[in-house]
């Protein structure tokens, strides 16, 4: 964690305001490792100062972090791994806090994963209640064809139960191959390779494009950024919890074109027989 203004890390933590802080401190009501601190620009690293006011500690608040990787194959949806494997978390080099991946992808699916430190809202995304549209592309072996797609329209069985209704569009077929795009809500192991497999395809080459509303355009491969104060908000109106302290945008790793995931406009469901 960085150092940061005394002011600043009182008030996150819930003393007092911005300005009320800075007459606490200028007041000498506030201590740093032991020391009255009165001088009003002082840096701190909250993370690991003990920080006091009239002798009580102040309770750390975390900064809460919101990041976006574009994951790449062969890298393991997970905080550690017991076999060594490189893991999401690995390739964010820029954050200090603990965060912790939103769901995840299977080792060898592509694209948009949410990593955060927000346990509430990493529930709120998860919750098979709130329905979050996940979209996915897919590269199959095959030419395929609309009535078996059909299937996926309206739900099929797999040996965990009924797949809710997909929204599916074939968006090529070259040669001996075809790009499907494919937008569910649920979160099942391997599901949409698993929905493939039942109607008799199977997936080359997987990729999340979208994950509520958020799109992973504009970072490579690796590549992740922080989510804007808009982004977060916006998670937070789709899973119906208030907005709390969130981190400021900063900026990660990549190539200048970092910032322009957008929010996808909403879109209206179209299902067989709808
Ligand atoms: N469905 C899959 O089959 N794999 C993923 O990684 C995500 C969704």
């Amino acid at each position: 964690m960085s150092e940061e203004r005394l002011q600043k890390i009182l008030s996150r933590a819930g003393v007092a305001s911005r300005r009320a802080a800075e007459v606490l401190i200028a007041e000498g009501h506030v201590t740093v490792d032991g020391k009255v601190v009165k001088e009003l620009g002082t840096k701190v690293d909250a993370a690991r100062a003990d920080i006091r006011v009239d002798g009580r500690k102040i309770k750390r608040s975390v900064e809460k972090i919101y990041v976006m990787l574009n994951k790449p194959r062969r890298v393991l949806s997970a905080v550690s791994d017991d076999h060594g494997r490189q893991t999401v978390v690995d390739l964010i080099d820029d954050v200090e806090e603990k965060i912790f991946p939103i769901g995840r992808l299977d080792y060898n699916t592509e694209g948009l994963l949410l990593l955060t430190n927000d346990g509430e809202l990493a529930n709120g995304l998860m919750h098979p209640r709130f329905e979050v549209d996940k979209t996915y592309r897919a590269v199959l072996k095959g030419r395929v064809d609309e009535e078996r797609l059909d299937r996926l329209r309206v739900g099929l069985k797999l040996e965990d139960g009924m797949t809710a209704p997909a929204l599916v569009e074939t968006l090529a077929i070259e040669g001996d191959e075809s790009l499907v795009e494919i937008t569910i809500h649920e979160g099942r192991n391997r599901q949409v390779r698993r929905m493939f497999s039942a109607i008799g395809y199977n997936i080359k080459r997987l990729r999340r494009v979208k994950f509520a509303g958020l799109t992973v355009d504009g970072l490579k491969l690796g590549e992740h950024r922080r989510l804007n104060k808009r982004e977060v908000e916006a998670l937070y109106r789709l899973t119906g919890l208030e907005a709390k302290a969130w981190s400021s945008e900063k900026s990660s790793s990549g190539d200048g074109q970092r910032g322009s995931s957008k929010i996808a406009p909403s879109r209206k469901k179209k299902f067989v027989g709808s």
